[in-house]
């Protein structure tokens, strides 16, 4: 076993203990080094009682011969631990399911959640208070389980399963869940490489396999469940989606193996892996005749790890169902451009035999919009060459809309002017990893900032625009000069809506919608600190989570009967409410904040029932409306938001709109719609410049928008105002489901828990005209896709 060196963290809480206990134990056995590390963290954990318990710990440790040391590292304790494993080249990491102190009540805090995700090494994550109850920890592991589809990377994962029975005199049981004949084969395959002295059970069953995975670890009593990560590192590190459900829901402790293709050359024709290529981890794929296709494996629509899918010989993304073809080509969105190809043997696909990637369906499913070609590409009318196009709003669908311009061969002058000062980013991770102090902003911006200066988009950040006189083609701006022009894009999305309730201004009540905002949040976020939260659309639910995942107490107060159920109804905002209350969110729907009272900073939200909840600090997620007050008087029409037609033209000619502003008549669904979503902003954003161009096309893109939720993804698309029907596929009650909102006998739209792949099938249908036969789409034996 080749755990020469074990990184612990501890804070002396019992909890930590235990995860220390563990690691000592498995350091002694193992013959290891074992590294104790404390985090000084900004929240003013006390230097003396930690660096007592850290000395304590590492003191018992010498004393059982375990060779061990103790250091203290400024930073989270997530930080902290990573920091000591990448310093002493760990092998192993350990931590309790809880985190270090600060136990929260969901069982896996947000200090392991957020290692598991980056760690450079294998993970082993104590169940130190879990489901199972108290009980002495382990090791030894006497009974263990390993799951396995038989592919290179689980058989890593496997041989650390035997290796650590061997060690511990104790058994595996080898899990396959898929096919069961495929499941026999490949379960004798692996047991075949077991030591001698390991006695191996074998189970091929079928059904989710994280789930299954769980069910037999309860079942079957097992101390320790051993899964690969499928795509811990890279760019952006993510878990693969059934280790990180396993993580967060098995009765036991859990080992995630780092099980990362070792070369290029241990890859199998016609398979692919996230394989180690000069010291970057890249998806390689190799075709039969031995060429290779080297892809960054970062997804292209919000940058999570793609895993390999050998069933489908495709790469799937873990986080919002994206799926690419063996050579980085996009199968299915919501990504719409193709992995980056970084290298490679292979020419190009047309020298792949066929077959290969075709099992996934073969073709990307058909967008109504057209994606950019290369900056080289298309040229653009002579007539138009030399027109300036000025966008106002500087952020997705602006950015994504000058961009276009220039794919797209546009040679005239492209002014962008945006209100905030920053380069345009991606809003998303505000309320979820970048609220969390998990990513920085750098990662969500929409282009380089070299991207403007290199494709001559003038910038004008900082800059507000107050009126617009469409008869004499100019723009007046806050403080500076008119800005002529010859076509206007008006991208200036959504605010917050802001409501004259008594003591709004008090210091600590905040609301969400830019990265200033964002700032402002994460500066509040002390673990234990006390947050009312107005609201709980999207925006609300996403930092309620964020917020319980940083160890803050959340409680929410909303209108309604559940989370979302103005939108979603309330069957499925019973499921939303569910999973809030298991993460330990406060609720009290059928109200509303009447009031925020105190002393130049907010201590206490008044209700209008009457409650008077104490806080630290307040966020409000009371909805927006569009950005659209500077256009009064301009002439172009507005009517909840900038009216525009499918070609996104607005009421004046050489005027157009794009993105959460844009109230644009859609065709597939026969009336308008203004949504606030990112792919819309995109796609939108796309569309509106092309037809600035002169091209004639119509934006009928069929709406999707996700949301994050802990370990939950929750999807939608298409668009319903009412419903006759809710069809549901899988179950409410396991939270694992697609649930279809009919009229008429026609699918209007489907909102998913966990179910990217079914909502991305789901638009075909909807895009094919809806009609659907509930009893087909309750199957979930049915291929969705070929209902479309
Ligand atoms: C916290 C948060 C999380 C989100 N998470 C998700 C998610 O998970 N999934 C999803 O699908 N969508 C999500 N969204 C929604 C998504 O981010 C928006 O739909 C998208 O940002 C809309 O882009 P836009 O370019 O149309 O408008 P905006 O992003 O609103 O940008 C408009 C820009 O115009 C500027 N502007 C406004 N008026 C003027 C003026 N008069 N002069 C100059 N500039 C002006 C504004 O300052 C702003 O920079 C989220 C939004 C937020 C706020
Ligand atoms: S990050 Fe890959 S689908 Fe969203």
């Amino acid at each position: 076993m080749s755990y020469k060196t074990i990184v612990v963290g501890t804070d002396g809480s019992p909890t930590a203990s235990v995860a220390v206990e563990v690691a000592q134990k498995l350091a002694k056995r193992l013959r290891g080094k074992l590294v104790l590390v404390g985090a000084l963290d900004a929240y003013g954990v006390a230097r003396q009682p930690l660096q007592t318990a850290l000395y304590e710990a590492a003191e018992a440790a010498r004393a059982k011969k375990v060779d061990a040391t103790a250091e203290l590292i400024e930073g989270t304790p997530g930080e902290s631990i990573l920091a000591a494993a990448t310093k002493h080249d760990a092998e192993l990491i350990v931590v309790g399911n809880r985190g270090m102190g600060q136990a929260t009540r969901f069982r896996l805090g947000s200090v392991p959640d957020w290692i598991a995700h980056d760690t450079p090494c294998d993970l082993l994550i104590v169940d130190t208070t879990g489901r199972a109850g108290p009980r002495p920890p382990a090791p030894p592991y006497s009974r263990i389980l390993a799951g396995t589809d038989g592919s290179g990377t689980a058989t890593e994962a496997v041989r650390k399963a035997f290796t650590l029975a061997s060690v511990y005199a104790g058994s595996v049981m080898l899990v396959h869940v898929g096919d069961p004949i495929v499941g026999a084969i490949k379960l004798e395959e692996v047991a075949s490489t077991k030591p001698e002295d390991v006695e191996v059970g074998m189970r091929a069953v079928e059904g989710d396999p994280a789930q299954r995975i769980c069910e037999l670890a309860e079942s079957e009593d097992v101390q320790l469940v051993v899964v690969g990560n499928k795509g811990m590192a890279g760019v952006r590190r993510f878990l693969g989606s059934v280790p990180n459900k396993v993580a967060h829901e098995v009765p036991s402790d859990v080992l995630i193996v780092k099980t990362v293709d070792r070369s290029v050359e241990d890859l199998v024709a016609g398979h692919g892996g996230l394989v180690n290529v000069d010291g970057r981890q890249l998806a390689v794929y190799r075709d039969d005749g031995g060429h290779t296709y080297e892809l960054s494996p970062r997804c292209t629509h919000m940058g999570c790890t793609v895993d390999w899918n050998d069933s489908a010989r495709t790469w799937d993304c873990p986080c919002h169902g994206s799926r690419f073809d063996f050579d980085g080509s996009v199968v299915r969105g919501p990504a719409a451009e193709p992995l980056e190809r970084v290298g490679g043997t292979a020419p190009a696909k047309e020298s792949v035999p066929s077959g290969a990637g075709s099992a996934a369906g073969g073709t990307a499913e058909p967008s109504a919009v057209p994606s950019p070609g290369p900056s080289s590409g298309r040229r653009a009318d002579p007539g138009i060459r030399k027109e300036r196009y000025v966008i106002v709003g500087a952020s997705l669908a602006g950015a994504t809309a000058a961009a276009t311009l220039r794919e797209q061969g546009f040679d005239g002058e492209v002014v962008l002017i945006g209100a905030e000062p920053a380069l345009p980013y991606e809003r998303p991770p505000l309320s979820k990893a970048f609220l969390r102090g998990e990513s920085t902003i750098q990662e969500a911006m929409v282009r380089p900032e070299a991207f403007y200066a290199d494709n001559r988009i003038e910038t004008r950040f900082g800059t507000t625009v107050v009126a617009v006189d469409p008869s004499d083609t100019t723009l007046t701006v806050a403080g500076g000069d008119p800005v002529s022009f010859g076509k206007l894009l008006i991208a200036t999305g959504a605010r917050n809506r802001r409501f004259p309730i008594p003591g709004i201004d008090l210091e600590g009540v905040l609301d969400l919608r830019t990265l200033g905002d964002a700032a402002r949040i994460r500066a509040e976020m002390l673990p234990g600190r006390r947050v009312v939260l107005a609201g709980m659309g999207f925006i609300g639910s996403e930092v309620a989570a964020s917020l319980r995942q940083r160890g803050l107490e959340v409680h929410v107060v909303a209108g309604g009967k559940a989370p979302l159920d103005r939108v979603l109804g309330e069957d499925v905002g019973r499921v939303i409410e569910g999973i809030h209350r298991d993460h330990g969110v406060e609720m009290t729907f059928g109200d509303q904040v009447a009031g925020f009272e105190g002393n130049g900073r907010v201590r206490t939200v008044k209700t209008a029932s009457g409650l008077g909840l104490d806080c630290d600090f307040v966020v409000l997620g009371l909805g927006v409306e569009p950005a659209a007050g500077f256009l009064d008087g301009s002439g172009i029409d507005v009517d909840d938001g900038v009216v525009v037609d499918e070609h996104c033209r607005a009421s004046v000619a050489g005027v157009f709109a794009a993105g959460d502003v844009a109230n644009h008549y859609h065709p597939v669904f026969g009336r308008r719609i203004r949504t606030e979503h990112w792919n819309n902003a995109r796609q939108q954003g796309r569309v509106a410049a092309l037809n600035m161009m002169g091209r004639d096309t119509p934006y009928e893109e069929i709406h999707w928008f996700w949301s994050d939720q802990y370990e939950h993804t929750i999807q939608y698309a298409g668009h319903h105002r009412e419903w006759d029907d809710l069809v549901i596929r899988g179950s409410l009650e396991s939270r694992s489901f697609a649930a279809f909102y009919m009229l008429g006998g026609r699918i209007q739209a489907v909102v998913s828990v966990d179910r990217p792949a079914e909502v991305q099938d789901a638009m075909g249908v909807i895009r094919a005209g809806g009609q659907a036969d509930p009893a087909k789409l309750r199957d979930e034996a049915v291929d969705l896709a070929s209902l479309g």
